[in-house]
């Protein structure tokens, strides 16, 4: 069974979310729950952009976690350099290969940007650290031209090469179809890191491991740059449980580091966020909540339990809530109610649910020792 790496940028593009900045002992934390998490790779940040976050790639380069360590360079000597000397397993050198990123950003031209990344990759090399190249803005950029620049790191010794869909505007149709092509004109293994504009990353991070990547760039919780990246824990799930590929992540773990990633970064997770939100595996309707409490894939994707994330099941009493529920609820509380008083406790909580009010257990446990006569 093909095995997917799992490289995380919670650290570097994560952090580009605009209003974030961890601290080091926020980075620590983060770099430690990743390397429990079992990711293979840390893009722990960008050690030219400021001293602090070269001491924060460093202290992490020298924690001897499991996971590699890799730094983020622009394709000058002085990033590269730096990176280096913060020790890092694997140094990522991007570049644009746009024509619109070239024309506006780079400006030099597209054999000089060639003959850039070739020597960046050589020199890299030459120190003994690990190498990734990334055409920035790849899904934008002509294909022949991504090939001839691909190919030509691959021929300068590049460890692995990145297919950034900078501005999130791929498709999984089109993401599919670059991958398969380019897979079948490299040899080095492709990885891919897919933004978030049009609420694709994830899609289209699962169509170019279809296609045939080898890695997949992601964020826990998907922060990044404006719509942000491919979240962690929805890619990994897809791929394994769905498409039944392995990565080497201990899925038991995704909600801790989902909560964790939450409460550091101060971004909050919509209840509704899948596999790691709230309501993931929350059920309220009367329907779904007695499919589920006799069969849990009646009502749920059955492929993946909440166990299996670090979740729980909640049955949530509400007004969709029936009968068999709030009984069940109620008796795993201790309370054994006739059929009398549960209808009457039925009808109290629909009509408080009507009139918008939020019914908790502890209402209508409230309830239950009213209607007994026990308070
Ligand atoms: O989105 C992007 O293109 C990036 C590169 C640095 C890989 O984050
Ligand atoms: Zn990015």
């Amino acid at each position: 069974m093909r095995t997917v790496k799992v490289f995380d940028t919670t650290l570097r593009d994560g952090e580009q979310t605009p209003g974030i900045s961890f601290p080091l002992s926020y980075k620590i934390q983060i770099a430690k729950q990743l390397d429990k998490l079992g990711v293979d790779i840390i893009e722990a940040g960008f050690p030219a952009a400021t001293q602090g976050e070269f001491d924060a790639v460093k202290e992490i380069a020298s924690l001897g976690l499991d996971s590699k360590v890799c730094g983020l360079a622009r394709l000058v000597k002085h990033d590269i350099d730096r990176a280096i000397q913060a020790d890092v397993d694997m140094v990522h050198i991007f570049i644009s290969t746009s024509k619109i990123q070239i024309e506006h950003t780079v400006k030099k031209s597209r054999e000089e940007i060639v003959e850039m990344a070739v020597e960046g990759v050589e020199y890299i090399k030459s120190h003994g650290v690990e190498c990734m190249f990334s055409a920035m803005d790849a899904t934008r950029t002509e294909v022949e031209y991504l090939k001839t620049i691909y190919k030509a790191v691959e021929e300068a010794g590049v460890d692995i090469v990145n297919v950034p869909d900078t501005v999130g505007v791929a498709t999984p149709f089109t993401m599919y179809e670059l991958i398969r092509e380019l897979r079948e004109h490299l040899k080095v293994p492709i990885d891919v890191h897919c933004h978030n504009d049009f609420g694709l990353a994830v899609a289209n991070t699962y169509a170019a491991v279809k296609a045939g990547a080898d890695e997949v760039q992601v964020t826990v919780n998907g922060i990044g740059e404006r719509a942000g990246n491919a979240s962690l824990a929805e890619v990994v799930m897809l791929i394994t449980a769905v498409e039944g590929l392995k990565t080497n992540i201990k899925t038991e773990y995704l909600v801790e580091t989902a909560r964790l990633v939450e409460r550091l970064s101060g971004i909050k997770l919509p209840p509704n966020t899948p596999i790691v939100g709230e309501n993931a595996f929350s059920h309220e309707s009367g329907i779904h909540a007695h499919g589920v409490l006799s069969e849990a894939a009646t009502f749920e994707p059955g492929l993946i339990t909440p166990e299996m994330v670090g979740h729980r099941r909640r049955i949530v009493i509400g007004k969709h809530a029936g009968r068999h529920q709030i009984k069940k609820m109620l008796e795993d509380a201790g309370y054994a109610v006739s059929e009398d008083i549960l209808t009457k406790i039925v009808e109290k909580v629909k009509e408080l649910g009507d009139k918008g009010k939020k019914v908790t257990d502890l209402d209508v446990i409230t309830l239950a020792e009213v209607l007994m006569g026990e308070v």
